[in-house]
């Protein structure tokens, strides 16, 4: 195993597969934890845990670089009280046994970066949110609450801490961009519902870059949005997919469409009808170098 070593709890999924990549790129070693490990060829090592206790793979923090937390159901479900539930115990629990395990180990990871979600402000319409911002009233922003608060009370003396709430993420093989992308193959990229409401989006090759900038400034700590400068509204993603896609026209997807489209694919409505406008304030501050500050390019590179 490298000297480097990072640890990825909830790896496996699309961003996780993403940073993996790239860690193994750079000649780090990367243990990811997950439910269901496999063997791989691809040196990328897997380890079992249940993403709620302690056990056998504690032993991975020690001495490991930097610890990723990106554990969690993935909230495009229907919003039922009972998914709820398991949306937010999954990230919280997910959170403590970390937080048990680093209390554990003799060598601390240096730092922790975890995974938060814009959605903590809630349905903000028009008003631009930077990290100063309140948080939300809706169902997605009171787990978001749960969640960032597990991450503060965890007791980590010795262990950096970041968490980077990340907006609506594109890539080619996972997240919401491929089903929209095939919604509109299909004349069906239209607005959805007012289609003012705005998209906090980010490429994935940016959010890559903000993990291991967490990870390499030594002096960062605190909460960071990771999105794009630019969010759009839906109306604008939705025309700029289009084009990307030459699908020069498809008609507006009305409240009512949004809903019963989501109740056909077992989603959940609110996530294209809420308005986020977030401000990346704290990476613009750092002069962060976006590849896709733009979302034109953006889709471009990403529907080749
Ligand atoms: N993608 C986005 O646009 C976006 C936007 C904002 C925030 N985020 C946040 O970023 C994190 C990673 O996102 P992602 O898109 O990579 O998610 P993902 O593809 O759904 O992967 C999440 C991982 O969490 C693990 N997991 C799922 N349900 C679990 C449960 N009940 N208990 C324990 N582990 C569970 C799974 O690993 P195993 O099945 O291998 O155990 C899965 O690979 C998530 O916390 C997400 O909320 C993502």
């Amino acid at each position: 195993m490298s000297a480097k070593r990072i640890v990825i709890a909830g790896g496996s999924g699309f961003i996780g597969r993403a940073l993996a990549r790239e860690f193994t790129a750079l000649q780090q070693g990367v243990v990811i934890l997950t439910r269901s490990p496999q063997e791989r060829a691809d040196g990328i090592r897997e380890v079992a845990w249940d993403g709620k206790n302690p056990g056998d793979w504690v032993s991975h923090l020690d001495g490991a670089d930097a610890v990723i937390n990106l554990t969690g159901k993935n909230i495009n479900c229907p919003h039922t009280p009972p998914n709820l539930r398991a949306i937010t115990a999954s990230r919280v629990d997910s959170v403590n046994a970390l937080a048990a395990a680093l209390a554990q180990v003799k060598l601390p990871p240096r730092v922790w970066v975890q995974a938060g979600a814009t959605g903590y402000y809630g349905d903000t319409g028009d008003q631009v949110c930077d990290e100063q911002a309140p948080g939300g009233k809706d169902a997605l922003a009171e787990i978001c609450r749960h969640w960032e608060g597990a991450f503060a009370a965890a007791a980590a003396p010795n262990t950096r801490k970041v968490t980077l709430r990340i907006g609506f993420v594109l890539g080619r093989d996972g997240g919401a961009l491929p089903v929209l992308g095939r919604l509109t193959r299909w004349f069906l990229g239209g607005a959805a519902g007012p289609g003012r409401q705005y998209i906090s989006w980010i490429h994935l090759a940016d959010l890559v870059e903000m993990f291991l900038t967490a990870i390499r400034r030594e002096h960062l700590q605190g909460t960071f949005n990771a999105v794009a400068p630019g969010a759009v509204t839906n109306a604008a993603f939705m025309r700029e997919l289009r084009r990307a896609l030459h699908r020069p026209w498809s008609p507006p997807a009305p409240d009512f469409a949004v809903r019963l489209g989501a109740w056909l694919m077992r989603s959940e409505p609110s996530l294209a009808l809420v308005s986020q406008r977030c401000n990346p304030a704290k990476f613009l501050e750092l002069e962060f170098k976006y590849q896709y500050p733009q979302l034109r390019p953006a889709l471009v590179d990403l529907c080749r």
